[in-house]
């Protein structure tokens, strides 16, 4: 049987670290599948770091960043530029990723040009509208087009059904975060960013925060930043260890209240490998990110989340996670909770990791395998 063309779309980091073990698994069977990676580029730096660290170059880069751009200028010129592409390629299948604005435009013109869609990270619900906005609302949308979704746990399977969705069409696969963080942290490990190597893990407690939430900009993020440095202002055996986004608005809030501590350490974005292996070696973490919330589990760090719903509860259920909003002093209170209470902390650390067992990436190829007619059996379900 001839191969088939899988086009795989992306266009920022959250996707990319997602996306690209499953670009590998795919690339293990030649014989099957000739894959083409396709980037929108609505990330450019923060992209890029991650395809090196796969080893992986797209073959198609649309380059559609530009400073402070708006969703409405990512959709349109990304629908744009995903129209010629797909249009010449003609590919037999389109994968795309998650709950970006790149994964949403993908979906849609694939379903224009009639190729199927497979939805990677389906079935995620916050049920709030504006919260993750607009990622809550981009991946309802994806789910609609899409003609194969990959749920990662039995909850987004549940939601998807409760929805309408068909089990013919749903396949529980696990997170293919799990497996990119499995498969990148290292025992003994030199980071590639110099300032991390001169951090005494042993005798301070590193606290890794990021932020980067469109609806946190504005008052919540200055909320969160301040508790921050309060935590900071009070504990002089703690660091925390911020790599900014390099989106301008948060860069503007960030080193405006931030810099100029001597227990905070305001970084570039560094790259996905320091990034993990900085999260093992953390005391534990502070984040409005979506992926930070599966990451720690597997590294059983605590995480307060600094946002005010989240698509994931698993991790809340499990324990792993503490759903903190954006108010300065519940998230001063809980971080503190973690500084002086063993027992908290240890409740923590020890929760069960809900979202995967690493094996994510090649169940989504052995389905795609089975789909196209080249093996007969379905790998068993991640549950
Ligand atoms: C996007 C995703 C979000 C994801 C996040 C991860 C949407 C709607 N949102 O949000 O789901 O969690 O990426 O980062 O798709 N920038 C650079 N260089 C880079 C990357 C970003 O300069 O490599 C700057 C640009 O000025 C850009 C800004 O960051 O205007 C914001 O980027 P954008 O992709 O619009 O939104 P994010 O907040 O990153």
């Amino acid at each position: 049987m001839q191969s088939k063309k899988i086009m795989v779309i992306f266009g920022t980091r959250p996707e990319a670290t997602k996306m690209c073990t499953v670009v590998n698994a795919l690339n293990k069977y030649p014989e099957r599948f000739d894959v083409k990676v396709v980037v929108t580029g609505q990330h450019k730096e923060q992209l890029y770091q991650v395809l090196q660290n796969f080893n992986l170059k797209p073959d198609i880069d649309l380059g559609i960043m530009k400073e402070n751009q708006s969703l409405s200028y990512v959709t349109s010129s990304a629908i744009s530029g995903l129209d010629s592409v797909i249009q010449e390629d003609k590919p037999d299948f389109i994968l795309v990723h998650g709950d970006t604005t790149t994964s949403f435009c993908g979906a849609l013109v694939g379903f224009y040009h009639k190729i199927p869609v497979g939805h990677i990270e389906a079935g995620l619900r916050s049920y709030e509208k504006y919260s993750p906005w607009p990622e809550e609302v981009n991946r309802r949308l994806v789910d609609v087009v899409a003609d194969i979704l990959f749920a990662p746990t039995a909850l987004s399977c549940e939601n998807l059904i409760k929805e309408g969705y068909k089990k013919e069409q749903i396949y529980i696969t696990g997170q293919t975060a799990i497996d990119a963080a499995m498969a990148t942290y290292k025992e003994e490990y030199l980071f590639n960013e110099p300032e991390l190597n001169k951090i005494d893990f042993e005798n301070s407690r590193v606290i890794t925060m990021t932020a980067h939430r469109r609806e946190n900009y504005g008052e919540p993020m200055r909320q969160m930043f301040t508790a921050i440095r309060r935590i900071a202002d009070n504990n002089p055996d703690v660091l925390i260890v911020y790599p900014v986004h390099l989106s301008p608005t948060v860069r503007e809030m960030a080193y405006s209240t931030l810099s100029g501590h001597e227990r905070i350490l305001l970084l570039e974005p560094i790259d996905f490998v320091d990034m993990l292996n900085l999260q093992a070696r953390s005391h534990f973490i502070m984040s409005d990110s979506g992926g930070l919330q599966e990451e720690c589990v597997v590294f059983h760090k605590p995480l307060v989340l600094m946002r005010d719903t989240t698509e994931r509860p698993e991790a809340i259920e499990a324990g792993a996670v503490y759903l903190a909003g954006t108010d300065e002093s519940v998230i001063y209170d809980v971080s503190m909770k973690l500084l002086t209470d063993s027992n908290f902390y240890n409740q923590m650390a020890t929760a069960r990791n809900p979202f995967g067992d690493g094996k994510a990436s090649e169940r989504i190829a052995h389905i795609l395998s089975q789909y196209f007619g080249f093996v007969d059996e379905l790998p068993e379900e991640f549950l």
